[in-house]
Parts: structure tokens; C-alpha cells; sequence
């Protein structure tokens, strides 16, 4: 990525017109929710029930992922003061002072760090929002200037978070194969060791709304993302059926999305759907989105008891390293990357 601003420090300046960098012309209308009281939901699913296997939650994972590639996973009993403290944290973190925040932000071709990332270019258009981008497992994917340099006790409830949510990984992924029917650990084992990254986001408010875009429409390039919405102030947007349907924040809930990996690895059952984050003119806005993924090492394909002969196999099989690449070295645009390994 290349080297950007901060959003923060510019919209802490009364200005009253957008910089032409942060003006996107051609965006698709928002949604208001306010608005249209008959868009549909996103799914919400029990993860309690689906530990006991109760056969109707299962199904509706199995809908919602099919269907919507999303949904809001409550009962799922993290302990809320380790989330009260993340959101705590990560708050504090973004309000640090931007000489001590310069410690953090990133240096030229590396996506970790402050700052915004698929930027490849000086003339592309930025994104209205700041955001830092940590690897956090494997471990040695950890940079010794950033997770180290992190003030306490921040530090140390991240890390117990990043565990928390590997767990919740995993008890995800094994109900999916229950719910597509397959074998024990046939999905699974690729989650052993999971490479795992966190984006935090800051989105300030902005006095054009409507010219800017806190995050471009995309699809994420992982297996599952985990996205805790930190201050209950909405701006995700996810496109069905034309549409761009807003995220409402639920207390106590994970929104979770299924990535490109994912779908690959399910030949195309499940989908990794195209979302975006909007901004408004009156409330910052603060996400943590959590990323999961295979290992760099391995290969993905379609596992084989989701390849039939009424549904054979819609895509090539890839390293997980390529196909991470690949995605990181182009602009965030829409579901296309994808594309690569169509059969
Ligand atoms: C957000 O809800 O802030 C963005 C989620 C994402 O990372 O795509
Ligand atoms: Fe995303």
C-alpha cells in the first residue's frame, strides 16, 4: 500500500467541503433504513443451539449462509467484559495523540499498521476512514513494532480476544459441516492454526456523507470474518438482490461473513458477498473486523463430498498464498477477484 493521511486528524478541522482525494462521483445510493421499513434482516443465529445440534438452528445457518453469506451471531457466550474491554481499548487506541499513533503507521509496501490499505496509486480515490491492520497469528506473522509497542492494558485484551474469537472460529466452521452434511473434519482441518488478522476501523463523521465512502465495496479474501461493531452506530451495508441492506448493530452480537475461501471451499454453496461501510454527519464510527483463514502453506479447492455430479466443481484449486497476493495487490473493487480461479 502506499502511504496516506490520517481522516481522523483532517476531520478534526471544521471543514465544510470534502478534499477532491476523498470525493467518490459515481457512488450507488444508500439505503436509508429509516427509510424503508420493509428491507429485509440479516439472520440471526444462536450459537448455542447449533453447539447442542438443534436441527432447525443448523438449517438456518445453513439458509443464512447460502442465502446471505451473513448473519448475527448471539448467545454465543464470549465473556462481556472481554469485549467491553476491547471496545474500551480500541476506543482509547484511536484517540491516542497522532505523535504517539506515528509510532504505529505504516511503512511502504507493508498492509500492517495505521493508515488504509489497497491504495496503489497517487491519483486513486481514499476512503473516509483510518484504519490499523494487525497480523495476529501465526505468530510469527506478528511484527515486533506494532503488538509489542501497544499500551497495556490493551495489549493484553487483545490477545485474550484474538484467542476467544479463534474459538468461536472453530465451533462455526464444525456446525457448517454439520449443516452441509459432510464429514467430521473434512472442513476443519483446514482451520488448524488458522492464520488470523485484525482491521480496526475509525470512521469519522463527515459534513458530504453522500461523497464519500468509509470502506469500498468488496468481498473479503479470508475463510470467515468476525466483525464486532464497537459503538452501535451503523454503517455496514451488504448488497442482495440489488439492494444495499445496512447491518443494524445488535448488542452483544458478532456479525459474521463468510470470504471468497470459503466459498471456494464450499463449491460455491456458501457465498462471500460484496459489503461496503458508509459514513453520516454526525457520529464516528468504530468496527473491529477479524479475519480467518487456511494457512499460507495450503491449497483450497472445492472439498470433494460438496463436488457432484449435479454440481461439479466450480472452481479451481489455489494456494492460499496466491490467492492472498493477488487480492492485496489490486484496488478494493467489488467481487472480482474471484473471478481468478472460475472453472
Ligand atoms: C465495517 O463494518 O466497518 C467494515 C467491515 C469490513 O471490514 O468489511
Ligand atoms: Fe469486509
Amino acid at each position: 500500500s502506499l502511504l496516506v493521511p490520517s481522516v481522523q486528524e483532517l476531520a478534526k478541522q471544521a471543514i465544510t467541503k470534502v478534499p477532491e482525494r476523498y470525493v467518490h462521483p459515481n457512488q450507488d445510493p444508500i439505503v436509508a433504513s429509516n427509510t424503508n421499513n420493509s428491507l429485509p434482516q440479516v439472520p440471526v443465529i444462536d450459537l448455542s443451539k447449533l453447539l447442542s445440534d438443534d436441527a432447525t438452528e443448523l438449517e438456518n445457518l445453513d439458509h443464512a449462509c447460502r442465502d446471505w453469506g451473513f448473519f448475527q451471531l448471539i448467545n454465543h457466550k464470549v465473556n462481556p467484559s472481554i469485549v467491553e474491554n476491547m471496545k474500551i481499548g480500541v476506543e482509547q487506541f484511536f484517540n491516542l495523540p497522532i505523535e504517539e499513533k506515528k509510532k504505529f503507521w505504516q511503512t511502504p509496501n507493508d498492509m500492517q499498521g495505521f493508515g488504509q490499505l489497497f491504495v496503489v496509486s497517487d491519483e486513486q480515490k481514499l476512503e473516509w476512514a483510518d484504519m490499523f491492520y494487525i497480523n495476529t497469528f501465526p505468530l510469527y506473522s506478528r511484527h515486533p513494532h506494532l503488538i509489542p509497542t501497544i499500551p497495556l492494558p490493551f495489549r493484553d485484551h487483545l490477545e485474550t480476544y484474538c484467542l476467544e474469537l479463534k474459538k468461536i472460529l472453530v465451533k462455526i466452521i464444525g456446525s457448517m459441516e454439520k449443516a452441509l452434511k459432510m464429514k467430521t473434519n473434512e472442513l476443519l482441518e483446514f482451520f488448524e492454526d488458522p492464520g488470523q488478522g485484525l482491521r480496526m476501523n475509525y470512521y469519522p463523521p463527515c459534513p458530504q456523507p453522500e461523497n464519500v465512502i468509509g470502506l469500498n465495496p468488496h468481498s473479503d479474501s479470508g475463510a470467515l470474518t468476525i466483525l464486532l461493531q464497537v459503538n452501535e452506530v451503523e454503517g455496514l451495508q451488504i448488497r442482495k438482490d440489488g439492494m444495499w441492506i445496512p447491518v443494524k448493530p445488535l448488542s452483544n452480537a458478532f456479525v459474521i461473513n463468510i470470504g471468497d475461501m470459503l466459498e471456494i471451499l464450499t463449491n460455491g454453496i456458501y457465498r462471500s458477498i460484496e459489503h461496503r461501510a458508509t459514513i453520516n454527519s454526525k457520529n464516528e464510527r468504530i468496527s473491529i473486523a477479524t479475519f480467518h483463514r487456511p494457512q499460507m502453506s495450503r491449497h483450497i479447492g472445492p472439498t470433494p463430498t460438496l463436488i457432484t455430479v449435479e454440481r461439479p466443481a466450480l472452481f479451481k484449486t489455489i494456494g492460499v498464498a496466491d490467492y492472498l497476493n493477488g487480492f492485496m495487490l489490486r484496488k478494493l473493487h467489488g467481487k472480482s477477484y474471484i473471478d481468478v480461479v472460475k472453472i
